[in-house]
């Protein structure tokens, strides 16, 4: 089945696929042994599954100077491509003095698991503080991301990846979804729209209103609770887990919602990454994404509004069904909201009006305003006679 039916097409087109499987990664697992070994951190593992199972397409590793600055300054990637905040992978000054451009590296957890490969194609030193003031708006290192990026390592080290073994996700492993598999899941169910929901906290009440008021709109919900790194203080994910699944048992019409974890770290860059939280639900498959008060946000550093502010940028098409009067509705009304036969609706062609218009018959006024078929039919009634 072609999974990308009847779904939007991903972020550039295609879904990018960088996870070893079956003899290519046997390969790799006998070859890491022989690569020189780098320790990342839980972040970073997330970045590298994200970016294998294709949730951060069309990225396939970590970014160059030339997209990291494109992105920073512009937005998008060097081709042009919408893309709002940088995925890099940091290392020391003392780690970069054993890597060199051209090398392959194997990447390993703190805890000494493989992870996956990087193919260095490029290193880079980086302006700490103007990232942290394009990307968080801010340098104070209050901020969770700025305080973050405060303490990693001052060169990037860039390339393409293939991710050898998949983190585990226990205790939830049995919500991790790819968006190739959401993407089918969603073609199974019939969905056509399906409207994401980034959370990092519980579902509260006003979540609950959002995601109810877009269901009315849409074909189904994915609930994609964020469960990689938050900051301390947030409800730790297990817990957020548990109480999504009372709430939709409780409260939710099942057959039209699906709960899958949204594996990345947060990084609390507010509107940046409302839109980066947007893009990359696109991938997972879904057509809407909720952006609510402060998106993404932390402390007073962004404005309820700005995550919004920043979509205003693109322009958004507004869909709607064929609308006409409905004397039994007594209302304007449409395809999908009136129940009643075609008899009962006005529908009239743009030449039939013409017509009445030309002749001086008004149009009911089920179908034009009084006031505007007098100027009409007198503007046509003068072109006539000049
Ligand atoms: S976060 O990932 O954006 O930090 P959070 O759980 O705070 O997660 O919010 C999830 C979504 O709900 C975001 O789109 C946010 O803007 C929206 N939201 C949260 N609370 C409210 C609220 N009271 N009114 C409107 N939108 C809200």
């Amino acid at each position: 089945m072609d999974v990308q039916k009847n779904i939007i097409e991903p972020h550039g087109g295609k879904l990018i696929n960088r996870e070893l499987a079956g003899i290519d990664r046997e390969e790799y697992l006998e070859k890491c042994k022989s690569l020189s070994p780098l320790t990342i951190s839980k972040w970073i593992i997330s970045d590298m599954e994200m970016i294998s199972n294709g949730g951060f397409s069309p990225l396939i590793g970590f970014m160059a100077e030339k997209d990291y600055q494109s992105v920073l300054k512009y937005m998008h990637l060097a081709n042009g491509l919408p893309w709002t905040l940088p995925v890099t992978l940091p290392v020391t000054k003392e780690e970069a003095k054993s890597i060199n451009a051209g090398d392959e590296v194997a990447l390993y957890s703190d805890e000494g698991e493989l992870c996956g490969v990087i193919q260095v194609e490029e290193m880079f030193e980086y302006d700490k503080l103007e990232e942290a003031k394009l990307v968080y708006k801010t340098m104070d290192d209050n901020h969770p991301g700025v305080k973050k990026l405060f303490e990693q390592g001052d060169i990037y080290i860039a390339g393409s990846i293939f991710l050898v073994n998949r983190p585990s996700h226990k205790p939830f492993e049995e919500f991790y979804m790819s968006p190739n598999e959401t993407r089918k899941m969603f073609n199974a169910l019939g969905w056509s729209t399906v409207v994401g929901f980034q959370t990092r906290n519980p579902v509260h009440r006003a979540h609950e209103y959002l995601q109810k008021t877009a269901l009315e709109t849409v074909d189904g919900l994915l609930l994609n609770p964020l469960v990689g790194e938050t900051k301390k203080d947030d409800i730790p994910a297990d817990v957020r887990m548990e109480s999504y699944q009372i709430l939709l048992k409780y409260y939710y019409p099942l057959d039209r919602v699906r709960l899958a974890i949204y594996t990345a770290a947060m990084r609390y860059a507010g509107p940046r990454e409302a839109v980066f939280h947007a893009l990359v639900r696109k991938n997972y498959g879904c057509t809407h994404f909720i952006v609510g008060r402060d998106h993404a946000g932390v402390g007073k550093y962004y404005g309820t509004y700005d995550a919004q502010e920043i979509f205003s940028q693109c322009i958004k098409p507004l869909f709607f069904e064929h609308s006409f009067y409905c004397g039994k509705c007594m209302n304007m009304a449409s395809l999908k909201t009136c129940p009643h036969s075609a008899d009962d609706r006005f529908i009239l062609s743009g030449t039939k009006v013409r017509e009445m218009l030309h002749e001086g018959i008004t149009p009911p006024p089920e179908f034009t305003r009084p006031e505007v078929a007098e100027v009409l039919i007198k503007g046509m009634k003068q072109k006539g006679e000049g």
